[in-house]
């Protein structure tokens, strides 16, 4: 095991700034990079559809469907009333919920929801809050892609062929807006153990009878092995959300960042 609890952060780094993480509940990527960013300082703002119940300040969360266009728009017209913008964006949600079975099983409708979900959510955020970002010359955006988006999951090409869409918008999008000020650039996580992970390998291991790691480790296998020998852990992609937003990382713009464990072999 690494030493990732020892890592000190510095309570003042993203003191004053605004940030928006879509999805920032139920234990996955989101929650983690929520509270990560704001031990930094951060003002940190979240969604999803469903309202926690333990939520503390009502303020910083928005109950939406991001995958909709009013869902969006909903998001936005918050922010801008309340915050006037954020300075950083972190477009976090993401999915594949399409059957199993195949190229013949999936609907123009599994189609239409999973890039509404992993691309155009994003795209329309983006779009939504860039104005402010322009207006005082600075902005960060981060889109959470997936290793799948080069190494296509069997039952779950719309999945990453919208994760290929969008690391392709933000390569894209980077180009246009770094000469104003606003740095865009992607994370491509690969296995990551979130809560809704485990759930899926708990249900895994009872479908086939087996103990939750044998489980664990035949969907490793399924992705031809993990090199690092184990899956990531949430804190350690916000971990890297917290390098890329920060002014430690002033010169990076436009590129995607794979944190997978050495999974995908190629260059
Ligand atoms: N986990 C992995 O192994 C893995 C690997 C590669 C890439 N990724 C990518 O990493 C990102 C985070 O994944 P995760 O596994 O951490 O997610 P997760 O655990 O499933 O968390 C999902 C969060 O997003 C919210 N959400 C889901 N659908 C939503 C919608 N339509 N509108 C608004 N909120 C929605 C959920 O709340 P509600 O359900 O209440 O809406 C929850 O807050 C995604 O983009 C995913 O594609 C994940």
């Amino acid at each position: 095991m690494n030493n990732y609890n020892h890592i000190e952060i510095d309570p003042k780094e993203l003191a004053g700034k605004r940030v928006l993480v879509t999805g920032g509940t139920k234990g996955g990527m989101g929650e983690a990079i929520v509270k990560r960013l704001t031990k930094a300082g951060a003002t940190v703002i979240t969604t999803a559809r469903t309202t926690p119940d333990e939520l503390k300040n009502t303020e910083l969360f928005i109950q939406a469907d991001i995958s909709t266009v009013d869902g969006t728009v909903k998001i936005v017209d918050y922010i801008l009333e309340r915050f006037g913008g954020v300075d950083i964006l972190v477009n976090n949600v993401g999915s594949s919920s399409t059957p199993t079975g195949g190229v013949l099983k999936q609907t123009d409708a599994d189609w239409q929801r999973t890039f509404d979900t992993n691309l155009f959510a994003a795209v329309r955020l983006d779009r939504g809050l860039i104005p402010p970002m322009l207006k005082q010359g600075y902005g960060v955006i981060i889109h959470i892609t997936s290793i799948q988006r080069r190494f296509p999951g069997e039952n779950t090409m719309a999945y990453s062929a919208a994760k290929a869409a969008l690391a392709n918008y933000s390569k894209a999008l980077a180009t246009e807006l770094a000469p104003k000020g606003i740095r865009v650039n992607s994370i491509a996580p690969g296995f990551t153990e979130t809560k809704a992970a485990e759930r899926l390998i708990e249900r895994m291991a009872q479908e086939r009878g087996c103990t939750y790691d044998a489980a664990r480790q035949s969907l490793m296998d399924s992705l031809g092995g993990i090199p690092i020998g184990r899956t990531a852990r949430p804190e350690e992609v916000a971990e890297m959300v917290a390098f890329l937003v920060s002014d430690r990382a002033s010169y990076i713009v436009g590129a995607e960042h794979t944190i997978d464990g050495g999974i995908v072999r190629t260059l």
